[in-house]
């Protein structure tokens, strides 16, 4: 992985990866994840496909196959969020419909096939060029699009920047964005969207774009 960003990830998600799974495990899951998988629940899921970018522990995966979804892809720079995913989904006898691809989306779309439903939970936020990823991934989705993703607010910046100060001062090649909402929504809707479910909690934007 070349990138500094993959790197920064790949680091600093060995620490995040066991500490999700530990929490998914006792039954804790973020606020943010529970708002998206519900969304696309009510939405119906049911026989449809599945491409999870950036899925972490692969909270979604599960669940929505656990919701009726036919089979899933997973692709994910991390190799410690891959394992733990992959240990999640051998715990729920779901290893069969899920496919594990790793590395960074951006790079490998070309490859990666198309699915129903396409979501990027916190993802966004964890990638430099959020134009490349959005059109790539909205490319890649035939009903739903589905993402959580932080609000543009100062105050939301400024508590990144300390944040990035911090990785920075421990030597982490990690970097977090908050990209412009009004620029991602635009992305999405000239791909062919609309909105289709729009929450938000305080940090967070939980939207679900139906293709339009
Ligand atoms: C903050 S974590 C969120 C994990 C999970 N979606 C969740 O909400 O718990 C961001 C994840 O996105 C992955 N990621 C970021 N950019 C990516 C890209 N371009 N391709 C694949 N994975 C990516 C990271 O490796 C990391 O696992």
């Amino acid at each position: 992985m070349g990138c500094s960003q993959c790197v920064g990830l790949e680091h600093e998600t060995q620490k995040w990866a066991q500490q999700d799974l530990a929490q998914y495990r006792r039954g804790k899951q973020g606020r943010t994840t529970r708002l998206l998988i519900q969304a696309l629940l009510d939405l119906g899921v049911g026989g449809q496909t599945l491409l999870d970018i950036g899925g972490g522990i692969g909270a979604i995966q599960l669940e929505l196959l656990q919701g009726g979804a036919a089979a899933a892809t997973s692709v994910e720079i991390s190799t410690a969020y891959l394992d733990a995913a992959q240990q999640e989904a051998a715990r729920k006898r779901l290893t069969d419909r899920i496919t594990w691809l790793h590395g960074d989306f951006v790079a490998l779309a070309e490859d990666v096939p198309a699915a129903d439903i396409v979501t990027l939970d916190r993802v966004v936020c964890c990638y430099p060029d959020y134009e490349a990823l959005i059109q790539k991934s909205t490319a890649k989705a035939g009903k739903f699009y589905a993402l959580v993703f932080p609000k543009d607010w100062w105050i939301i910046r400024q508590a990144l920047q300390l944040m990035n100060w911090i990785f920075k001062a421990q030597k982490s090649l990690y970097v977090a964005y908050v990209h412009p909402v009004a620029e991602i929504d635009r992305l999405i809707r000239t791909s062919g969207f609309v909105p289709a479910y729009q929450r938000s909690t305080l940090g967070w934007h939980v939207w679900v774009y139906r293709r339009g």
